[in-house]
């Protein structure tokens, strides 16, 4: 007896002495989940959902709790008498940083904890919001109402469609289970905790775990239950997952259907004669299990012949609608036909060299943050289809399924990630790459993001994180991959053997060409380039020459779709935030601001760019006056479209606009949009002649001329000039510019040297200004800009100019910009950055007016000018680090040149603005406009 006592002793101290040495499941790679649901495919269409009988949507207002670490959180919470009715509310899905509790924070590569994996509770620099917030934990509470008949012979299956980063699950005080790996899907069966009436709900939710080391993705760094929850009320004996492909033959005469669909029996009886019904076009196809045991799952494989399928593509998006029965349930899906193949150097759809005009996207919502609403999805797809955008990569990770439902609807081609990117550790580091206590958890992430999305007839390549490891990890990953897919292709940045595609991003033009070419046992890739930051996307044809002169290029992707800014209200005033204006640190402030769109979806000047440079046609005109057509589609013809065009003759100049229209409305644009333009000089304009220059004159009936400057101009008795007219080389640096050092290597032209500037006074009101450059000395650097620039009164802020437009242009983004004559305020020719920079340049002009009601100046250009016009002056742009902190209308600051240093359009790390569009130093300059005022 006695020695019995002792020996339960033992046992008891042993296991408590075990509890206290395991770590954490949170801090545990080897636990990624405990009674996790195998991952499925989505099941029912997102967008039929709603009609959905089994699902229960579970989203609204919970109760929750914010803890800034582990050790205070209420631990208790989830017992069925823990009270929660004093507790804040909370919307679910949303992210709790965006609700009021604790700091959202913006970082790039690096861990926003200290990098000692797994733990995520080390101590870190003390300036960092995680030293006092050592893993915030959030707890959910809501309670489902159930009825009896949602009991009787259902299986209950809880869904999470994302949670960040970990989760532990409770059911009316019954532990459910754990999760992690942010942006799948968890299911947990809570059959047997589920009781009639009131249930209760509560979810514990941690900021970090170990699968934070696997999420470094560059981005807001938010939490909570961001994606749908709902209670599935399932028939014990259903649908566990099903995945249904059509290949086509050879010659695409035929495709072969097969339905692979698994069925499990939750139950604790035998089930018996199960039968699955599958209809497709007009056919229905049936199986029937004769038994099927408690807790087994069978595989029951249907198969159909399609004669003469239409394929599926991003231009035609044929889809072939099917639907799955099992007695009460019912489930709606598509299938489309297609084959994704490399051919030796060639990558193919369908047998043709398609070339991807791609974007990478984040899930990003300036007010719910990671949780994107389906409208939002909506507009975004749509803006892509109209940018002529075939090619999304979901960086760096799966979206909700809704947004693959849109790309196979719509038609683009889609790069599915996996949630997985150790950038903390380096790019392409070895230490997650090699490490085999981490293999698991790698592969765990390859296929969730196959199961869950392998019926999407988008998906072209399953691409397998991004800017993560090398070694055998990643060949663990592409494995999985393959093993439950052979239609998409694998993709990996970082390690290339395990990569179908070889990639590289971020090159030149002229890099990109010569790479292709060295490269030659798989087709070429950028999967981002053009990074998008600020006012940028210069050089963007120059790339696609290239891509289109090599078939071994299959395309490109730009960083990226939409500027992660997060709505901030201080003050009464609202704005778009960035890194470090939440007070978090660490942080990489405004490098979250690339898009072609902002957060409100306004596209920026550039989106046009990338539109016209992405189009499906091009137009050359031959010598001989006809325009030829250029078909950059593989699906399409021509003839599809509605080809129009159109002379109109401004000021003599005779222009012809050709483009091509939908000839019917599409889900994404109306008949008559136009998919592709182009715009050719018929005669052209003639700049007004040189008038002889005469001498300059003092002081000429109210103007004052000092030196190079027009310092006064009295027009009917009042001031013109709020600063004068003066030759000036200086220009703002964009974000481009700044981080390859612009200021330090051109700055010496804030003043101007080598100039001197004549003034031909025609009569009281008109000028003629000639300005000349002549480099004397030592080498120079580049000019930022050959010009002149003047303030005028705060009231003139109408516009109207013959050039290009009517967006901002810039010399090397003005392709999309056509000629035209057009009228504007100021404050729509000005381009309002998230982060302040120059912006609002119009090229080409032929003559510029500016005025009020009072008063007008009319510029006459002798030769094509850059203008730029703002409300405020250089000074309060290059301070300002967020719009609504420069001070505007004391006057209208006005730039007018004869060139500008262009946006460049590589990266936003030290890639200069191509040299065909920079200002050489050492060469002469003249040039000469007439200004009048009327
Ligand atoms: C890429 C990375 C992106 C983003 C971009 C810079 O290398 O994959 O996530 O960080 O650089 O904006
Ligand atoms: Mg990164």
């Amino acid at each position: 007896m006695h020695n019995r006592i002792i020996f339960t002793f033992y046992i008891l101290h042993f296991t408590l002495a075990l509890a206290s040495a395991q770590p954490h499941d949170w801090e545990n790679p080897a636990v990624l989940g405990i009674n996790k649901l195998p991952y499925h495919a989505t099941l029912q269409l997102p967008s039929k959902e709603k009609d959905c009988k089994e699902i229960l949507s579970l989203n609204g207002t919970w109760k929750f709790h914010w803890s800034k670490d582990p050790e205070s959180r209420p631990a208790d919470f989830y017992k069925d008498d823990f009270d929660v009715t004093h507790w804040d509310d909370i919307t679910v899905p949303g992210n709790w940083q965006l609700q009021g509790f604790g700091k959202p924070i913006y970082v790039n590569m690096q861990y926003p904890f200290r990098r000692d994996r797994p733990k995520v509770t080390s101590e870190p620099n003390k300036e960092w919001y995680a030293y006092d917030h050592r893993n915030p934990v959030g707890s959910y509470v809501t309670f489902v109402d159930v009825t009896k008949e949602m009991l009787l012979g259902k299986n209950l299956i809880l869904h999470f469609g994302g949670v960040h980063s970990a989760m532990y699950v409770w059911m009316n005080g019954h532990k459910v289970g754990y999760s992690q790996n942010s942006m799948s899907p968890a299911e947990f069966d809570v059959t047997e905790y589920v009781r009639e009436g009131r249930n209760k709900l509560a979810v514990e939710v941690y900021r970090w775990s170990d699968g934070s080391y696997l999420e470094c993705q560059d981005m807001w760094r938010l939490s909570g239950i961001f994606r749908p929850v709902q209670l599935w009320v399932r028939p014990l004996v259903h649908i566990a997952d099903y995945k249904v492909e059509a290949i086509p033959n050879a010659d695409y005469t035929s495709a072969q259907v097969t339905a692979d669909i698994a069925i499990c029996n939750m139950g604790k009886k035998k089930a018996r004669k199960v039968k699955t019904l599958f209809h497709i076009e007009n056919s229905t196809l049936s199986s029937q299990i004769s038994t099927l045991n408690p807790k087994d799952t069978t595989h029951i494989r249907l198969t159909y012949l399609i004669h003469n399928p239409k394929l599926w593509s991003a231009e035609k998006p044929n889809l072939y609608p099917f639907s799955i029965e099992l007695g009460e349930e019912h489930f709606d899906y598509h299938v489309g036909v297609k084959r994704v193949e490399c051919v030796g150097e060639v990558f193919k759809i369908n047998g043709k060299n398609v070339k991807l005009r791609g974007v990478n996207r984040h899930d990003h919502h300036p007010v719910t943050g990671r949780y994107v609403d389906y409208a939002t999805y909506e507009q975004d797809i749509k803006l892509m289809k109209q940018a002529n955008i075939n090619f999304l990569r979901t960086s760096h990770y799966p979206d909700d399924p809704y947004l693959y439902e849109l790309c196979d609807r719509w038609g683009i081609y889609v790069m599915d990630e996996a949630n997985q990117e150790s950038h903390g550790y380096g790019y392409a580091n070895r230490v997650m790459g090699e490490d085999p206590d981490w293999r698991e958890a790698h592969v765990d992430r390859a296929v969730s993001l196959v199961q869950r999305d392998k019926n999407h007839p988008c998906i072209i390549f399953w691409s397998l994180g991004n800017e993560g490891g090398v070694g055998p990890n990643m060949k663990a990953m592409r494995d999985a991959v393959v093993a439950l897919d052979t239609i998409a292709l694998p993709f990996c940045d970082t390690d290339r053997s395990q990569s179908d595609i070889y990639d590289d991003g971020y090159l030149t033009p002229d890099r990109l060409a010569s790479e292709a070419r060295r490269i030659s046992d798989r087709p070429f890739m950028m999967r981002e380039y053009a990074h998008a930051m600020g006012n940028s996307v210069g050089n963007f044809q120059e790339y696609w020459d290239v891509i289109y002169a090599d078939s071994s290029i299959c395309g490109a992707a730009i960083w990226d779709w939409v500027d992660q800014g997060l709505l901030k209200k201080a003050n009464g005033i609202e704005y778009f935030a960035y890194g470090g204006d939440f007070g978090d640190q660490p942080n990489d402030g405004a490098f979250c601001i690339n898009g072609l769109i902002g957060p409100d979806r306004v596209p920026h000047p550039h989106y046009y760019e990338v539109q016209h440079v992405y189009q499906p046609l091009q137009f050359v005109r031959e010598a001989n006056g006809f325009v030829r057509i250029i078909n950059r589609d593989s699906f399409t013809d021509p003839s599809e479209y509605d080809i129009t065009y159109d002379t109109i003759t401004i000021d003599g100049e005779c222009l012809l606009n050709v483009s091509a229209c939908l000839k019917a409305d599409k889900p994404w644009a109306k008949k008559g949009f136009a998919v592709a333009s182009e715009q050719f000089v018929l005669t052209p304009y003639a700049f007004p002649a040189l008038t002889p220059q005469r001498s300059s004159l003092n002081d000429f009936n109210g103007i004052t001329i000092v030196g190079n400057s027009i310092t006064s101009w009295i027009v009917d008795g009042h001031e013109m000039l709020a600063a004068p007219l003066e030759p000036y080389f200086w220009k703002p640096e964009n974000d481009n510019q700044h981080a390859a050092n612009f200021a330090q290597r051109t700055g010496v032209w804030r003043e101007v040297a080598d100039v001197s500037v004549n003034y031909t006074i025609i009569n009281d009101h008109a000028v003629q200004v000639d300005m000349e450059y002549h480099p004397s000395g030592t080498e120079k650097p580049v000019i930022p800009k050959v010009g002149m620039r003047m303030r005028l009164p705060a009231d003139f802020t109408d516009i109207e100019y013959f050039g290009r437009g009517p967006w901002e242009n810039y010399p090397d983004r003005k392709r999309s910009a056509f000629l035209g004559q057009y009228k504007m305020s100021l404050s729509e020719y000005e381009t309002e950055y998230i982060h302040p920079q120059d912006n609002s340049c119009r090229t080409d002009v032929r003559w510029f007016r500016i005025g009020s009601d009072r008063q007008m100046l009319y510029i006459k250009g002798l030769q094509p000018l850059c203008i730029r016009a703002w409300d405020y002056g250089e000074e309060d742009l290059e301070k300002a680090k967020h719009p609504h902190e420069i001070k505007r209308g004391q006057f209208v600051n006005l730039n007018i040149d004869m060139n500008v240093h262009g946006v460049g359009g590589v990266d936003t790390w030290g890639a200069r603005t191509l040299p065909q569009y920079t200002i050489d130093g050492n060469k002469p300059y003249h040039y000469a406009f007439i200004m009048e005022w009327k």
